[in-house]
C-alpha cells in the first residue's frame, strides 16, 4: 500500500479545488525539491497542454521561476470525459512505464465510482493508489455504498480518503504535545477534566458555495469529518508504536466509544440572509451553525461532555480547543468580585498555533486571584508551519496512510452524527457576526469559554 509513486494523475485538474489548493501545493512541493514526477492532468477541456500550463501559472500566482518551469515540464494533459473508456485508454498510454501511479480525484464525489471503474477497465487499478476528496458519502449508508464501489477495484490499502485537517501541522502537534510530554497525561481524563470545548468558527458565509453547502450543512461539512477526527486525536489513548496502523487503530478505538449524539444535545442555527444565497433552496432548513455535546463512553472520559460548535458568519475565524479543569474542592480564595474561574488548557490551531494555560495567581496587594496565561506561540518559537495540502499531496505520493481517513474511522464518524441527521429540525435563526442562536449556550456546562483569538 505504501509504494512511492512514479507518476501523479490529477482528475479535475482544471477544476476549482485543483486551482485553489492542489496546484499551488504541487508548485510549493516542486520548489522545495520534494516532487519531481510526471503530473498527468485529466479533464474535459480544449485548453491543450500549453493552455494547462498557463492555467497552472495563474493558479500559483503568476510566477516565472525555475520551480514553475520544472512543474510545467512535468505536466501532461489527457482530455476527455470521465465516462468514456477512450479517455482511460489514452491515460494508460500516457502512464505506461512510469511505475506505481497515484490517481488523485479532485472531482465531485458523484464521479468517484465512474473514475474507479474507468481505471479498472484499462488495468490502471493495479500498481496504483486512489485518492478521493471529501465528502465521503452523505450519510452512513451512502458512505458504505460508495466504499463498496471503490473496493470493487482498489483494496483499502490502496485507498486514501482526504481529510485536509489531518494534514494541518497544528492538528498533528496535538498528538505530539500529548504524547511527547508527560505533563498532560496524568490529568487528561474524567478525574481532572470537567469538559472539553472545540470551536471552529468562520467569519465568512457560504459565499459562492450555496448549492454545495445547502445539500450538506455544517454537520456534514465539518463535524462528521474534520472535528470528529480532531476529537479522536484529543481523546485517544497513546498508540503503542509510531507506525501508521497503530495510530489509526487508536483513533478508531476511541471513536468506537463515542455515543451516537442525542438530537436533544444539539442546537442548530442558520444565519440571517442565508436563504437569499444563490444555490440555496427556498425555505431551506440546512444548518449553518451547530453546537453539540458528545460523550466518550470509556474509562478515561465517561461523563465528560465534549462540546463542539462550528458555523459560518460567526465573529471570528478561529479553531481552538479549550479543556476546563475541575476546580479545587474547597474555595480558599476569591477572584476579584467573583469566585475564581477554573484552570483552562487552550490549544490554538488556527490562525496561529500554540498552547495557553489559564492559571490563577495572587493579585498584588490583595487576597484575590487574577487569571494569568502561560502561553507559547509555536509559530514564533518554532517557525512557520507547512500548509495542509502540501502534506496531503506528498503523503499521497509517498504512500504514508496516517494522515488520511481510514474507512472504519469514516464509518464511526457517520454513526456518531447519524441520529442527529435522521431527526431533521428547523434551525434557529442567528444574526451574522454573532455566536449562533442564544440556545447554544446551554450545550456547554457553564457556558462556552471565550476563545483567545490571538496571542497578542
Ligand atoms: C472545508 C469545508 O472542508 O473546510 C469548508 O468544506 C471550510 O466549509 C473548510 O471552510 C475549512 O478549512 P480550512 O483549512 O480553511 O480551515
Amino acid at each position: 500500500g505504501a509504494e512511492r509513486a512514479g507518476a501523479l494523475v490529477l482528475f479535475g485538474i482544471t477544476g476549482d479545488l485543483a486551482r485553489k489548493l492542489v496546484l499551488p501545493a504541487l508548485y510549493r512541493l516542486t520548489a522545495d525539491g520534494r516532487l519531481d514526477v510526471p503530473i498527468i492532468g485529466v479533464a474535459k477541456t480544449d485548453m491543450g497542454l500549453d493552455g494547462l500550463r498557463e492555467h497552472t501559472r495563474e493558479a500559483v500566482g503568476g510566477v516565472r521561476d525555475a520551480a514553475f518551469d520544472k512543474l510545467a515540464g512535468n505536466l501532461r494533459l489527457v482530455s476527455g470525459d470521465y465516462r468514456d473508456p477512450e479517455t482511460f485508454a489514452r491515460l494508460r498510454d500516457e502512464v505506461a512505464g512510469k511505475g506505481f501511479v497515484v490517481h488523485y480525484l479532485a472531482v465531485p464525489p458523484s464521479l468517484f465510482a465512474a473514475v474507479a471503474e474507468g481505471l479498472a477497465g484499462v488495468g490502471l487499478n493495479h500498481d496504483a493508489r486512489l485518492v478521493v476528496e471529501k465528502p465521503f458519502g452523505h450519510d452512513l449508508d451512502s458512505a458504505r455504498a460508495l466504499n463498496d464501489e471503490l473496493l470493487k477495484h482498489f483494496d483499502e490499502d490502496h485507498l486514501r480518503r482526504v481529510d485536509h485537517f489531518l494534514g494541518k501541522e497544528p492538528v498533528e502537534d496535538l498528538m505530539v504535545f500529548r504524547f511527547a510530554n508527560t505533563l498532560l497525561e496524568p490529568i487528561w481524563n474524567r478525574s481532572h477534566i470537567r469538559s472539553v470545548q472545540i470551536t471552529m468558527a468562520e467569519d465568512f458565509d457560504v459565499r459562492d458555495r450555496g448549492a454545495f453547502y445547502d445539500a450538506n450543512g455544517v454537520i456534514r461539512d465539518v463535524v462528521q469529518n474534520h472535528l470528529l477526527q480532531l476529537l479522536a486525536i484529543l481523546a485517544m489513548d497513546a498508540p503503542p508504536s509510531t507506525d501508521a496502523r497503530a495510530q489509526l487503530d487508536e483513533k478508531w478505538r476511541v471513536l468506537r466509544a463515542v455515543q451516537a449524539i442525542d438530537p436533544s444535545d444539539t442546537v442548530r442555527g442558520q444565519y440571517s440572509g442565508y436563504l437569499d444565497t444563490h444555490g440555496v433552496r427556498p425555505g431551506s432548513t440546512t444548518e449553518t451553525f451547530v453546537a453539540l455535546r458528545a460523550y466518550v463512553d470509556n474509562w478515561r472520559w465517561a461523563g465528560v461532555p465534549w462540546c463542539i460548535r462550528s458555523g459560518k458568519a460567526l465573529p471570528t475565524t478561529d479553531l481552538e480547543v479549550v479543556a476546563e479543569l475541575r476546580k479545587p474542592p474547597v474555595t480558599m480564595f476569591r477572584g476579584g468580585d467573583m469566585p475564581p474561574g477554573p484552570n483552562l488548557i487552550r490549544f490554538r490551531l488556527q490562525p496561529d498555533a500554540g498552547v495557553t494555560f489559564d492559571l490563577l495567581a495572587k493579585e498584588p496587594g490583595k487576597q484575590h486571584t487574577r487569571p494569568v496565561p502561560i502561553s507559547v506561540d509555536f509559530t514564533k518559537v518554532l517557525g512557520p508551519m507547512e500548509a495542509a495540502y502540501e502534506r496531503v499531496l506528498s503523503d499521497a505520493v509517498s504512500g504514508d496512510p496516517r494522515r488520511f481517513a481510514r474507512f472504519d474511522l469514516v464509518e464511526e464518524s457517520w454513526r456518531i452524527v447519524q441520529r442527529v441527521l435522521d431527526v431533521p429540525e428547523a434551525p434557529l435563526p442567528y444574526e451574522r457576526g454573532s455566536w449562533g442562536p442564544e440556545q447554544a449556550a446551554k450545550i456547554a456546562p457553564g457556558g462556552w469559554h471565550e476563545i483567545s483569538t490571538t496571542f497578542d
